[in-house]
């Protein structure tokens, strides 16, 4: 008999939580470490084998935590280092995995790191940092280094009147890029953001913005893809740089005497076989990435929010998921199965339906349709019970992402106030912004849904939905969301050959309502049908799907040759 050894975290499915937005128990309003703590039998009764921490190390808090101004601090409110002992040890004794952000491609600008690169031009950390002199136009106007615009806006590049110099920053001025280039700068990162972290027993890390640390050294300008504006969208040219297989590495040696799990965040990055150089098994750098071709659907292609709702037709989805499944059939690298983070709004508002006729009906298909694809599965706070995005009429104000904020404001600069304009770009942020999974978890009815005491303000405003989307409610629904999920985790364990590992062969790909798919391992056959449309629809014809081959639905009696709205299920034909 042949023993196949597998990693761990193949066959892991991780949770992710947002330390600010899940559970207070200080009373500040602000979500904390011993929250996340006393939730893990809850985490755990999900199913899942892994929690992801957003970042929890000290920060001003620009962009939520992904600005730390000191890597071996915790942030004051979601409490202390013995906080973050007491969770790892607490996860551990669960059986559990714990992995952490880790956020290196830039330091907040508060980080000592800075404060003595900006000091002076001979500073000794001053080559830490990205720093380049000014251009000038013919008429000596000054302009930056070029053309590229930030993630959140605006030049990636803020003139420091002290030194005279400008410096890079890929998302907010109060996030400059580190220099990956300078061997000291690396040496620190790994000693004070990896090691320290490791040794205190963390199993791994979510590696943000992953391919972004090396860049072209030319620092040439963006092609024109918006001809009205100064900054051009540059993603294309600043990931993937020279020096990034060589940095991987280098990282992956000190992960690997930890044995530590990583999936990398991978944006911009169509070309396949730079994925592979990163995920192959044998390129030995990251274990896994997150693309993004199904969480950018519908998404505007110059302005993330410059778009619709629902700007997607399925067939894009299929073709995007089918992408990404294509790794385990055609490379040596393993991938993700993810919809939702901290990043993107609501699955059940974006890719099912949130009124309240088939908010729940659509929450289960997607766990269905998600929780069947192969690679690491990852769900984030909150889907494992259907939340949805903020209501539609709530004012901007409620919206408290740097992200959303800057593109608002910009809308309200360029059109001058324009109402209609506004409120397009008030209905696009309804359907695409980051806040929607940002409002707190929804633990119970009441004012603050069980997040934080009814008389305190939390950070940001609860959704009101928590009157019928909650953990209390659902704990006690066998029919809930919540249950759903617990199942479709137990049927991803017991048929894992088929879900877990499965190669994904497409089915009827044009079906512009009805997704279909086979995962096949050998001679073990599963199919996953979904309904992912408002309407019945044909239950599309494969040999041998019977309805007694159904090992999960979330319907009650399935019929013979149709589908009614959002119904999905599961066949497993042989295993
Ligand atoms: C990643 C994070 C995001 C953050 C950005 C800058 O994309 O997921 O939340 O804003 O990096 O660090």
């Amino acid at each position: 008999m042949t023993v196949t050894i597998r990693p761990w975290w193949k066959d892991s499915v991780v949770y992710q939580i947002y330390p600010a937005s899940y559970l207070d128990t200080n009373g500040d309003g602000v979500g904390d470490i011993p929250g996340i703590t006393s939730s893990l039998d809850y985490i755990q009764s999900i199913g899942v084998d892994v929690i992801w921490v957003c970042p929890m190390y000290d920060s001003p808090q620009i962009d939520m935590g992904y600005d730390i101004s000191d890597y071996k601090a915790v942030y004051p409110p979601y409490g202390t280092i013995q906080d973050m002992q007491k969770l790892i040890a607490e996860t551990h004794r669960r059986g559990m995995r714990i992995i952490l952000d880790l956020v290196v491609n830039h330091t907040s600008h508060q980080h000592q790191w800075f404060q003595e690169s900006r000091s002076s031009k001979d500073n000794p950390k001053r080559d830490w940092y990205i720093w380049k002199p000014a251009k000038y136009d013919a008429q000596g106007h000054r302009k930056p280094p070029n053309n590229w615009r930030s993630n959140f806006g605006g030049s990636t590049w803020t003139w420091d009147e002290l030194t005279q110099e400008y410096y890079l920053h890929l998302f907010c001025p109060e996030q400059p890029d580190l220099n990956w280039d300078n061997l000291e700068t690396r040496k620190a990162i790994y000693e004070d953001a990896m090691i320290y972290w490791l040794d205190m027993g963390v199993d791994g890390f979510r590696v943000d913005t992953v391919n972004m640390y090396s860049k072209d050294p030319s620092f040439p300008d963006a092609p024109i893809t918006d001809p009205n504006a100064e900054e051009q969208d540059a993603g294309l040219v600043y990931c993937n740089g020279p020096k990034m297989k060589e940095i991987l590495s280098e990282m992956n040696a000190i992960l690997s005497r930890y044995d530590a799990f990583t999936v990398g965040e991978c944006p911009n990055t169509p070309d396949i076989s730079t994925v592979v150089d990163y995920v192959g098994a044998s390129a030995k750098r990251l274990n896994m990435v997150f693309q993004f071709e199904v969480v950018d659907l519908g998404q505007g292609k110059v302005f993330k929010y410059k778009s619709k709702p629902f700007n997607f037709q399925l067939p894009e989805l299929k073709e995007a998921i089918d992408m990404t499944q294509s790794f385990l059939t055609h490379t040596d690298g393993w991938t993700t199965s993810f919809v939702e983070n901290h990043d993107q709004a609501r699955s059940v508002s974006r890719f099912g339906d949130d009124s309240p006729r088939w908010r729940e009906r659509s929450a289960k298909m997607l766990a269905l349709l998600f929780g069947s694809l192969s690679g690491t599965l990852f769900i984030y706070q909150g889907q494992e019970i259907g939340m949805i995005n903020m209501p539609k009429e709530w004012s901007i104000d409620e919206y408290k992402d740097v992200d959303s904020i800057n593109y608002y404001r910009m809308v309200d600069r360029c059109s001058k106030n324009d109402a209609m304009e506004l409120a397009e770009a008030q209905a696009s942020l309804q359907h695409y912004a980051r806040d929607h999974a940002r409002t707190p978890m929804q633990w119970s009815t009441g004012f603050n849904g069980g997040f934080t005491a009814d008389d305190t303000p939390p950070w940001m405003r609860v959704n009101t939905s928590t009157e019928y989307i909650n953990v209390q409610d659902q704990l006690k629904r066998k029919d809930s969301p919540l249950a759903f999920w617990r199942r479709v985790l137990s049927m991803r364990k017991q048929y894992n050959e088929s879900f877990v590992h499965g190669n994904f062969e497409l089915l009827d790909a044009s079906n512009p309502n009805v997704f279909s798919f086979v995962k096949r391992r050998g001679n073990r056959v599963a199919v996953v049908v979904c309904n992912c449309s408002g309407s019945e629809n044909k239950l599309p014809y494969f040999n041998g799907l019977d309805n007694s081959k159904i090992v999960l639905g979330n319907v009650d009696k399935p019929a013979v040759t149709t589908l009614q709205p959002w119904e999905g299920r599961a066949y497993v034909l042989s295993y």
